[in-house]
């Protein structure tokens, strides 16, 4: 006999603390059978270009997640409806859309009395909730995530212990349903930035992090990614479906990797530390001045609006002024603060 939706949680995770409480029948609380639940859905055709809302309602049945309320219209009013899934147990990643304004698993999610279900934003839709990963599996091959080895195999198993692995072993447990990529506000910039986006770097992370993969194809890999365009707003970990802590286990280990690889890429963040380390603040003129030397010349306007709003403090720079909190500072990024 199969298992009922909710056993899933704890066959995929095994039970945990307050686990009792989220199943769907917990979830799926605020309805009884036979109510009737409203649902958006945004309907675009590539093809004719047209997007616009269609509503639907559907009756609620036992235990009812987002992607039965689809299979409910796609039997009964909307044949033609095009959203994708596969495994329907928070397995394949395929079925992610974005209902009520969150990136959910369509196979996961407890159905909501009133609904908006929508595509995944940063990905061009190409009908309905469907749309074209080609972005992000055309950059995740473009940072080549595989293990270039720079010692021969050794043996079977090979000696790895867990502190070796424990970043690169968190990114293994993606599904690649793009929920974090859809969440990630850096990527909605498009060219302004290069940021190869979240879902990406935990492709990459699983091996990029592995202690046997060569440093000069970690260096090749990182270059390509744009890392610290990166805010670590936390979006993309908010949004993970398979609970990735994607900012402290992926992109600041890949972060920390880059600066040590390609510290150009890190200019910012390493002159930022090493004020901090040396001054005990943060130091806006020395910040501007280090990341963009002489050609700060050309934002001489912008630099006198600063000024006059009291928002950069040249007297305190040239001076090179340090708070009580230098010493401190020094010691916990480990820099020595004499030797400015
Ligand atoms: S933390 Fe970084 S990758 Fe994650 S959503 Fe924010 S900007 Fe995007
Ligand atoms: S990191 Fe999480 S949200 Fe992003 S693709 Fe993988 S499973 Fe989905
Ligand atoms: S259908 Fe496979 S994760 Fe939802």
């Amino acid at each position: 006999m199969n298992p009922a939706p909710d056993q899933f949680a704890s066959i995929a995770r095994g039970p945990g603390p307050g686990d009792e409480h989220d199943t769907l029948a917990a979830r799926n609380s605020r309805l009884v059978p036979g109510d009737s639940i409203a649902v958006k859905i945004r309907r675009f055709d590539r093809a004719e270009g047209i997007a616009a809302y269609q509503e639907f309602s559907v009756p609620y049945r036992k235990w009812m997640r987002v992607l039965d309320v689809l299979n409910a219209i796609a039997e009964r009013d909307a044949p033609d409806l095009a959203y994708r899934w596969f495994c329907g147990s928070k397995m394949c990643g395929t079925c992610a859309v974005r209902m009520n304004g969150r990136e959910v698993l369509a196979c996961w999610e407890a159905a909501e009395p009133n609904m908006t279900i929508e595509p995944l934003r940063n990905l061009p839709v190409i009908r309905d909730l469907v749309v074209d990963r080609a972005p992000y599996e055309n950059k995740v091959a473009s940072l080549e995530p595989w293990i270039a080895r720079t010692s021969p195999y050794p043996q079977f198993p090979e000696p790895l212990n867990h502190r070796q692995m424990k970043d690169a072993s968190k990114a293994l447990d993606c599904i690649g349903c793009m929920c974090c990529y859809s969440a990630c506000p850096v990527i909605g910039l498009g060219d302004l930035t290069n940021f190869a986006g979240p879902a990406p770097l935990v492709q990459l992370a699983q091996t990029a992090l592995d202690p046997r993969n060569d440093p000069e194809k970690i260096k090749r890999s990182l270059a390509e990614t744009g890392i610290f365009n990166c805010v670590s707003c936390y979006k993309c970990e908010e949004a993970c479906p398979a609970s990735i802590p994607i900012v402290s286990r992926i992109i600041e280990p890949l972060k920390a990797k880059a600066a040590q690889l390609v510290p150009e890429m890190a200019k910012h963040s390493l002159a930022l530390r090493d004020i901090v380390a040396t001054r005990g603040r943060v130091d806006p003129t020395a910040l501007i001045l280090r990341v963009q030397g002489y050609r700060v010349l050309s934002g001489l306007s912008r630099a006198i609006r600063l000024l006059m709003r009291g928002k950069i403090d040249p007297f305190k720079t040239v001076f090179n002024i340090r708070t009580g909190a230098a010493s401190a500072a020094s010691r916990l990024l480990g820099k020595d603060i004499h030797r400015k």
